[in-house]
């Protein structure tokens, strides 16, 4: 406990699913939560279980695919929340599923653009910041779908993850000089609508998890947000470029 007191962290797509269980975590700990996403709802009721935690939360409205919106992103967060001390960079989508032969030439691009534009932007200005202001922690989620396994008809997104599992190294290496880690986590199946084939209700999805995967089950939020977080921590202090696979052993 308190292991982020007074700290500032930003979440990307912090208004549900493992962004908010990421949110909530860092909130238990003491953090000022800022999370971000387009839609502002989910945003203020994010805000609204950090402070029923007693913990100080903010919103900021940003579409990760613009370039204003990301670094006014990071420039509220500075200016309105007492800096920037770890950055998880969460915000993506799992559109244009279907095979390569089949996908939509605007999904394909809308996939790469929220989540390989998206994280390089938001880890862009996040770099700026923490290299001239004492450093700081980056957690990119990527996925094990595209850099850890190769699963049929997710090959945008599947591309998209791998793309930024190699920007998570190549950010590691460019910026640990400067005090900033950055490190990423990569979630198999998590109890999120995210993982549901078209059309499976939750028990649907069990059954299939119980025979496709080595631990028989979906993996929870608050399993990556516990990950994410000795990631941000000084207790993983002698991690630069580190990609955690958390997939109930389906990669290996
Ligand atoms: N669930 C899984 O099984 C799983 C497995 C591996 C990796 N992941 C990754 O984990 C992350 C979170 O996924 P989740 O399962 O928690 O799903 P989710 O609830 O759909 O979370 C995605 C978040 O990203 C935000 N987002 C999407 N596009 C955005 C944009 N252009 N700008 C700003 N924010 C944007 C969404 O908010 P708005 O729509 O309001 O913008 C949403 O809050 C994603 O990167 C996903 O790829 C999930």
């Amino acid at each position: 406990m308190g292991r982020f007191t007074d700290k500032t962290v930003l979440v990307t797509g912090g208004g549900s699913g493992i962004g908010r269980a990421t949110a909530l975590a860092f909130a238990d700990e003491g953090a000022i939560v800022v999370v971000a996403g387009r839609t502002e709802e989910k945003l203020a009721e994010t805000v609204r279980l950090i402070e029923e935690k007693g913990a100080k939360g903010g919103a900021v409205r940003a579409d990760l695919t613009r370039s204003d919106d990301v670094a006014q992103l990071i420039r509220t967060t500075v200016s309105s929340y007492g800096g920037l001390h770890v950055a998880v960079n969460n915000g993506g989508i799992l559109a244009a599923a279907g095979p390569i032969s089949m996908i939509d030439e605007e999904q394909f691009a809308s996939v790469l653009t929220t989540n390989i534009t998206g994280t390089w932007l938001a880890m862009k200005h996040e770099i700026a910041y923490m290299s001239e202001n004492g450093g700081g922690t980056i957690v990119n989620v990527s996925s094990s779908v595209g850099p850890h396994v190769t699963v049929p008809y997710l090959g945008a997104y599947g591309a998209s993850k791998a793309a930024i599992s190699s920007l998570t190294r190549t950010a590691a290496l460019e910026a640990i000089g400067a005090g900033v880690r950055v490190n990423a986590v990569s979630p198999g199946p998590i109890d999120t609508p995210m993982s549901l084939l078209p059309g499976e209700t939750e028990e649907g999805r069990a059954d299939r998890l119980r025979e496709a995967l080595p631990i028989g089950r979906v993996g929870t939020v608050a399993e990556v947000a516990n990950a994410v977080l000795w990631l941000a921590s000084p207790e993983s202090s002698y991690a630069v470029g580190v990609d955690i696979v958390l997939d109930g052993g389906g990669h290996v």
